[in-house]
């Protein structure tokens, strides 16, 4: 888990390299490194910690040069060190290597290599990489030095095992770079008179919007004026460029103080988006037909973390309108259990990144047991998406922070959408409720816009309660993963402990946690389990808890009878409902977050997509 970038252009490389590797922070932040090649000799500066230590750094060695590699890391093999940092050098010292991912073969290697003679300097597993390519340098014979280098390339490509993208650097061939992908993202920047190598698109998105996006097995040469993509037998290969939509702007914070917020408050924009996608036709979507859409029978759900708590939302909305039997398993239990296979079998594995190596690995599985699948993802490109039979693209715009929001209503907004209109299409909805479902939706985006207009409330709360030593939340049916969230959420930004329970549950064990002064967040909308949900309040405000109602503008009265404080959110149909009650409870977690002095945006200990096992 972790970023890379390369530059090759006319340009000195070193400040694209730093700011993109600002953009990628994301993906990691315990230590960070940079290679220049200046005057035929690699410079290396290397740092612990965030991307400004290492431009601290950067400025002082001023590396100058047109072709260069960055990385950012997450560690994986090694403790965060400087020798643990990228990029990895072989033991010329002429070529480095950045990588994403892990090398599951890396022991054997290296042991194979250090009987060669071999040194290595670090820990990491990306070492062997630079070693092997060298190693492989003295046994090829070329034409030039950069036909050596790709041949070299190549040929490791075919002795590492495991999930990769890689990008290559050798001081003996200036003004080009060699990046190979296997199951890591790696995307290619068109720009003019200098390209990018990257781990994503915002690494480069300042400089242009023009993207090819590499396939697995395959490798790719750059030049400042050429790029050419070799398919997995070394033939060259046409792709076709990406334009993405996406603008440097809204990939940066647009004037908030953290990613976190902006992306709480981008959500009326990211549901709207969302459904512009929820107009396509599912079937085609999946390459089937109606036929066989109406014949599924089962559905699974796939996914990890927040995507998952999504998943858990959505089986309520499969079960109830398109009345598939549907089950929801986390993505790195799903790979493990024993999954009968039936017939008429749809697997939805739900990710925002599309890179998530659980969420890909148990998909995989389903694929071999023969199921359609179906991603519901936001990234354009990601691995994910190229697996799946289809991708409905959720299009919510990049989440930055750590702490997924948008990407969580707009990913239960799509499950809506689908059992919609599998319910449809199966006739387990009718018209009369399609049309009024449909109405709902479309109003949405409005709701919400109101819903986030809560911010105020909810901070001004979070001033009596952030040195609480422990948040309960409660919810119950579409509403309980909601609560799941909602302590997710708090953990993840201000690592106060929080637990999310069904109300009903809470009789038979929580309950005992509840003592003087524990805020208690019940989810509790206007439905037809609100009586249930007012004795849920009863019952904590009996042990002392600190009760905060989040309810319709229908259950406020009586939610004033037994609740410390009552919060109020739009409402729509009871189906629906989560999409705004998650709302409070982002703007919850993020301003304990704030007044306990958290990194909001990269909270200790985890990172954005989280593409090992
Ligand atoms: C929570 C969070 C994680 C992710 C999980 C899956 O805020 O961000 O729990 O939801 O790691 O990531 P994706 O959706 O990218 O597969």
């Amino acid at each position: 888990m972790c970023g890379i970038i390369g530059y090759v252009g006319k340009n000195n490389s070193a400040p694209y390299i730093i700011d993109g590797l600002k953009k990628l922070e994301y993906r990691g932040y315990d230590s960070a490194g940079i290679s220049i090649l200046q005057d035929e000799k690699i410079v290396t500066v290397r740092a612990v910690g965030k991307v400004a230590e290492l431009e601290k750094a950067t400025l002082i060695v001023n590396p100058q040069g047109n072709t260069g590699i960055g990385h950012t890391r997450w560690a994986t093999h090694g403790k965060p060190s400087e020798e643990n940092s990228h990029p990895h050098w072989d033991c010329t010292g002429e070529l480095v290597v950045v990588h994403n991912g892990i090398i599951e073969n890396y022991l054997t290697l290296r042991e194979k290599l250090q009987k060669l003679g071999h040194t290595f300097q670090s820990e990491t597993d990306t070492e062997v990489i630079a070693h092997l390519i060298e190693e492989n340098l003295i046994h090829t014979r070329a034409v030039s030095n950069e036909e050596q280098l790709i041949k070299a390339v190549q040929k490791t490509n075919t002795q590492i095992a495991g999930a990769f993208a890689i990008g290559v650097m050798w001081a003996h061939t200036p003004g080009m770079l060699v990046g190979v992908k296997n199951q890591s993202p790696l995307v290619v920047g068109l720009g003019k008179e200098e390209n990018f190598l990257a781990s994503d698109v915002p690494a480069f998105l300042r400089h242009t919007n023009r993207a090819l996006f590499l396939e697995d097995g395959e490798m790719v040469i750059l030049h400042a004026g050429n790029v050419t993509v070799l398919d997995v037998k070394g033939q060259e290969k046409k792709v076709k460029p990406t334009k993405i939509s996406w603008d440097q702007k809204t990939a940066e914070k647009g004037g908030y103080a953290h990613f976190m917020i902006k992306e709480i408050y981008d959500q009326p924009q990211a549901l709207e988006d969302t459904l512009r996608t929820a107009q396509t036709d599912f079937a085609k979507l999946l390459g089937v037909d109606d036929a066989a859409l109406r014949q599924l029978r089962n559905i699974h759900i796939i996914a990890c973390g927040t995507a998952y708590h999504a998943g858990l939302v959505g089986k309520y909305y499969l079960e109830q309108l398109a009345g598939i039997p549907t089950s929801v398993d986390l993505a790195s239990e799903y790979k493990y259990r024993t999954v009968p296979s039936f017939e008429h079998t749809l697997a939805i594995a739900i990710s925002q990144s599309g890179e998530t190596a659980d969420t890909i690995g148990a998909i995989k599985k389903a694929k071999k047991l023969g199921f359609q699948t179906l991603a519901i993802c936001n990234v354009l490109g990601s691995t994910l998406t190229r697996i799946c039979d289809g991708t409905f693209f959720t299009h919510c715009g990049p989440e930055i922070s750590v702490a997924s929001t948008k990407a969580f209503t707009s990913q239960i907004t799509a499950m809506f959408a689908l059992a919609l209109c599998l319910g449809k299409a199966n006739g387990n909805t009718s018209e009369t409720d399609f049309n009024k479902y449909a109405k709902l939706l479309t109003g949405l985006p409005k709701d919400m816009a109101q819903t986030v207009k809560m911010e105020y409330d909810v901070r001004h709360l979070t001033r009596k309660i952030y040195k609480a030593d422990r948040f309960i939340f409660l919810g119950r049916h579409v509403n309980f993963p909601i609560a799941l969230e909602g302590a997710l959420k708090l953990k993840e930004v201000s690592y106060r402990s929080a637990e999310g329970f069904a109300a009903g549950e809470i009789k038979h064990g929580p309950i005992s946690i509840i003592d003087k002064g524990t805020p208690v967040f019940i989810l509790m909308p206007h439905d037809d389990l609100f009586e249930k949900m007012l004795s849920a309040c009863q019952e904590c405000r009996a042990r002392g808890a600190q009760v905060v109602s989040i309810t319709t503008q229908d259950g406020v009265k009586q939610a004033q009878d037994v609740a410390d404080q009552v919060f109020t959110v739009p409402a729509t149909g009871e189906l629906l409902q989560p999409i705004l009650n998650v709302v409070p409870l982002q703007f919850l977690a993020y301003w304990i977050a704030k007044r306990l002095d958290c990194d909001i945006d990269q909270p200790r200990n985890l990172a954005k997509s989280v593409t090992v096992e």
